[in-house]
């Protein structure tokens, strides 16, 4: 097999991942046969991103059906819900995961199934469709946010939202796209993303692939070139909005959005309604994953920082709703007063 068409994809009762953690030197096939190798995947960021982690935990619930030995229906659910704590535990932060596990649990739940392999084929029945859903979702996502785009504006965007982040398409990098893809005449910068270099690595690769004009910026920058008046427009991702339009990001966000507002730029947040949690007030609830120091003291295994130095390591920040301009969703764009405006996009 060359290349897959998708970042994640179910073969005959395997997973196959693009390895993210070596693009773009290398393209490098990952394939799991259990719910624990999925999880060990997410948590070192063989496949990241919001929307492809829930993909991932959805295949992963998949495989944990058809590994399991259980003698009846009621035996392989229990097993599934141990499982899930396993999958649910690979990253906090993205809320697509739970979302994805409540589904998968929803649906081995459903009464009509009786015996281990009705269970188990709703399950891989499910975890497709969360995945075909999710390519459905980013193109009318695209659609939304290419309408902000004029001919000839030049955007900024930060870490990486293309179609490695998702199932296919992309959420941010989607919308970036689809511009593209309409005959807009468009440049981008794209923020390099220290410390796992996710712009450097995957958005730039994923740009000249789509023979888009992409410049690769240190992520100190964006504010340089805001200020001179080269960026009319902002679009990022989101791992968790919550009901007031706070909106988790990968860390250096935040930075990107108050340089944004004192520049009178607009910064627009593309997120499936997926990764909308309206059961969190603010974003001061959302749980940031602290991760290894080495990300921060090592560059591809090179140290370079004094041996003993304290590190913090935070993977996302949060953006008060105060510098978003307005969420693109699926179901339209959400503008202030965001508590009332999320309500609707999720419902619809
Ligand atoms: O740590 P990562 O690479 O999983 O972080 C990814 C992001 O922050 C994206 O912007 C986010 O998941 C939304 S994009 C689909």
């Amino acid at each position: 097999m060359n290349e897959l068409e998708r970042t994640i994809e179910w073969h005959d009762g395997t997973v196959m991942m693009i390895d993210q953690r070596v693009l773009p030197l290398h393209y490098e096939i990952k394939t799991y046969t259990t719910y624990q190798g999925v999880a060990e995947a997410i948590h070192t960021m063989v496949i990241r991103g919001a929307p492809a982690i829930g993909a991932a935990a959805g295949f992963g619930m998949a495989l944990a059906g058809l590994q399991s030995k259980a003698r009846n229906s009621t035996e392989l659910r229990l097993e599934l819900v141990k499982a899930a704590d396993v999958l649910r535990k690979s990253r906090p932060t993205a809320v697509n995961l739970s979302w994805a596990i409540g589904r998968m649990l929803l649906a081995a739940a459903r009464d009509d199934l009786w015996s281990v392999d009705d269970v188990r084929a709703a399950l891989i029945h499910e975890a497709q469709k969360i995945a075909d859903e999710d390519v459905a979702i980013n193109r009318r996502m695209a659609e939304h946010g290419a309408a902000l785009i004029q001919d000839g504006d030049t955007i900024l965007t930060h870490c990486n939202t293309g179609a490695l982040a998702v199932v296919d398409y992309g959420t941010a990098l989607g919308v970036i796209r689809r511009a593209h893809e309409q005959g807009k005449r468009i440049k981008v910068f794209a923020d390099e993303t220290r410390p796992r270099l996710q712009g450097a690595r995957l958005t730039a690769w994923e740009l000249m692939r789509w023979g888009i004009d992409v410049t690769l910026i240190a992520d100190n920058a964006a504010g340089h070139y805001m200020r001179k008046g080269a960026i009319n427009i902002c679009f990022v991702g989101s791992d968790r909005t919550t009901a007031n339009g706070d909106v988790a990001n990968k860390i250096g966000t935040y930075q990107v959005a108050v340089l944004a507002k004192e520049n009178g730029i607009p910064f627009y947040p593309v997120v499936p309604t997926s990764t909308i949690d309206l059961s969190l007030a603010h974003g001061d609830l959302i749980p940031i994953e602290e991760r290894d120091e080495r990300e921060v003291t090592e560059i591809d295994g090179v140290r370079i920082a004094p041996i003993g130095v304290k590190v913090g390591n935070p993977a996302f920040d949060v953006t008060p709703h105060k510098y978003v301009t307005g969420i693109v969703t699926e179901n339209g764009i959400a503008y202030p007063p965001f508590e009332v405006s999320l309500k609707k996009v999720v419902k619809s």
